[in-house]
């Protein structure tokens, strides 16, 4: 079986940083030879998730920090976003389609929907005032 490989970056929670994750990311996942599809959906899903945590988590506080965590076996990813901001009261709920508390229209509550629609697996953790912890599952085409 081959070894397990493992990442992690922090960054602060700047929007400008979106664009760093999803190229972090990539550079990571390129290792295991990825279909260009399956490298978008992994960026997609990444992006959803780290806007989330900028925007929802720390309210675009900028001196918040967000972790990625990326690890993979025998081409299954699994990925961590953790931010320490206000957290979800109901998950439950957050993850419905087209769920917000956002009032900007170009945030649409799709969010979840679109990770899960990307990935195997998407798992979400959160506690008010604590923080919020997304963790993904994708399996690559062999
Ligand atoms: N990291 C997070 N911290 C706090 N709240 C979050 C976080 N991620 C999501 N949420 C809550 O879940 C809702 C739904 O998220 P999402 O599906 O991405 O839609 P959108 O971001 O367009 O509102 C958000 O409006 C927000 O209330
Ligand atoms: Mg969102």
């Amino acid at each position: 079986m081959p070894k397990r490989n493992e990442m992690q970056i922090q960054f602060l929670s700047q929007s400008v940083n979106e664009a760093f994750a999803r190229v972090a990311i990539s550079a990571f996942i390129t290792q295991l030879d990825p279909t260009v599809e399956e490298l978008y959906d992994i960026k997609m899903a990444v992006s959803e998730a780290v806007t989330n945590a900028i925007i929802h988590g720390y309210e675009d506080k900028e001196d918040g920090i967000v972790a990625i965590k990326c690890g993979y076996q025998d081409k299954v990813i699994d990925i961590t976003i953790i931010d320490e901001g206000k957290g979800i009261k109901s998950v439950e709920e957050a993850m419905q389609p087209l769920y917000t508390t956002s009032l900007e229209e170009e945030r649409a509550g799709l969010g979840f929907t679109v990770m899960q629609e990307m990935m195997d697996e998407v798992e979400v953790c959160s506690h008010p005032g604590l923080g919020t912890t997304v963790k993904m599952k994708k399996s690559l085409e062999k």
